[in-house]
């Protein structure tokens, strides 16, 4: 088991491991002992990988209760949480007590965001089941819901007091839920690590060891830039013209298929442009494909960047893009959307 200790205002550890319901109790009773907790969770992980949840934390909390959505992006919106606040209020959650997220991303957000705002924020521990949940949402504090404009747009800063990222869950994980968390994975490489990238071309399934390091990555991003001004723009690698890619789709392109498609697109036009080293979209290209990710879509370059200027990062007079100089090396440059257009053009 390996523990990451991530120094944001408030420290908080995330445990890395198989068993870790079992093995991390005391670590766990720290927080759940004696309190009431809430289980939020979607319908299908609940039916997978609820009752043994609840089973071991109905073993130190005083009482469990469990709010379960139906599954998919388009349950984060304002009347899911709006309902969620409702059922802890109903439960008499108080602000020691605790909200459990279960589930992937969607969970980790809308769980994340109605324990930020529930008392002015309760205790909050994610159990991340999908690996894009393990290696990025659970960490860091973002909790967000989806408004009509797009993805995200109302959320808060919000740190766990605990993440168990246990690797056993990813074994029920569909194949395209696994593959698309991998499109995350990559993004460290690209972003932070050769030779991360070195490991993943063997295109070996994403262990202990590569999860624990992109937590370890996304920590040394999120302490020391946690409010997302500065260095931790560079996690969203891919993730402009991919947040494009899901609006436009309707999110029936998940979110992990459009950062794959975002990081190609932008890659192959910033090395057309001279922006990056010769060579670097030829490896990202080969990258995705041994992972079975897509690296194009039907959309027009017009239409990528008409959607990307509701992105949140956008601001009126453009956006703050990532470029990626090599593998392993990316900075943020304003730019222009006009500049924008260019480069996804001769991207696509
Ligand atoms: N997912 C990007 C971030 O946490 O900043």
């Amino acid at each position: 088991m390996k523990k990451i200790t991530v120094n944001t205002q408030t420290a908080y550890d995330v445990l890395t491991g198989r068993n870790l319901l079992e093995d991390c109790r005391d670590d766990m009773a720290k927080i759940i002992e004696g309190r009431k907790i809430c289980i939020i969770s979607d319908e299908n992980v609940w039916n997978i990988h609820g009752e043994n949840v609840k089973k071991h934390l109905s073993a130190m909390a005083q009482s469990v209760c469990v709010y379960n959505f139906a599954p998919g992006e388009e349950s984060k919106n304002i009347n899911n949480l709006y309902d969620i606040l409702e059922f802890l209020a109903e439960n008499g959650l108080k602000r020691k007590d605790v909200v459990v997220t279960l589930g992937g991303g969607v969970t980790g957000d809308l769980g994340g965001f109605a324990a930020s705002v529930f008392l002015r924020g309760i205790r909050l521990v994610h159990i991340p089941t999908s690996l894009l949940a393990m290696v990025d949402s659970s960490v860091g504090g973002k909790t967000a819901i989806n408004l009509k404009k797009g993805k995200n747009l109302a959320g808060s800063f919000y740190q766990p007091s605990m993440v168990l990222c246990d690797i056993g869950l990813l074994e029920t994980l569909p194949y395209e839920n696994y593959t698309e968390g991998m499109a995350e994975v990559i993004k460290y490489a690209v972003v932070f690590d050769e030779n991360l990238f070195e490991i993943l071309k063997k295109g070996e399934k994403a262990d202990e060891n590569i999860i624990s390091r992109c937590v370890d990555l996304k920590r040394i991003v999120v302490e020391e830039d946690e409010h997302d001004n500065g260095s931790r723009m560079l996690l969203n690698f891919g993730h402009t013209l991919g947040h494009s890619v899901e609006k436009l789709s309707n999110f029936g392109i998940s979110h992990g298929n459009s950062v794959a498609i975002g990081m190609a697109i932008l890659t192959k036009g910033c090395q057309k442009l001279g922006l990056c080293e010769d060579g670097t979209y030829e490896a990202l290209l080969d990258m995705l494909k041994i992972y079975n990710l897509p690296y194009d879509c039907d959309y027009s370059a017009e239409e990528l960047v008409n959607a990307a200027k509701n992105d949140k990062k956008s601001e009126s007079a453009g956006i703050n893009l990532i470029i990626p100089e090599k593998i392993g090396c990316c900075k943020v440059e304003k730019m222009s959307y006009d500049r924008l257009l260019e480069i996804v053009k001769a991207g696509k």
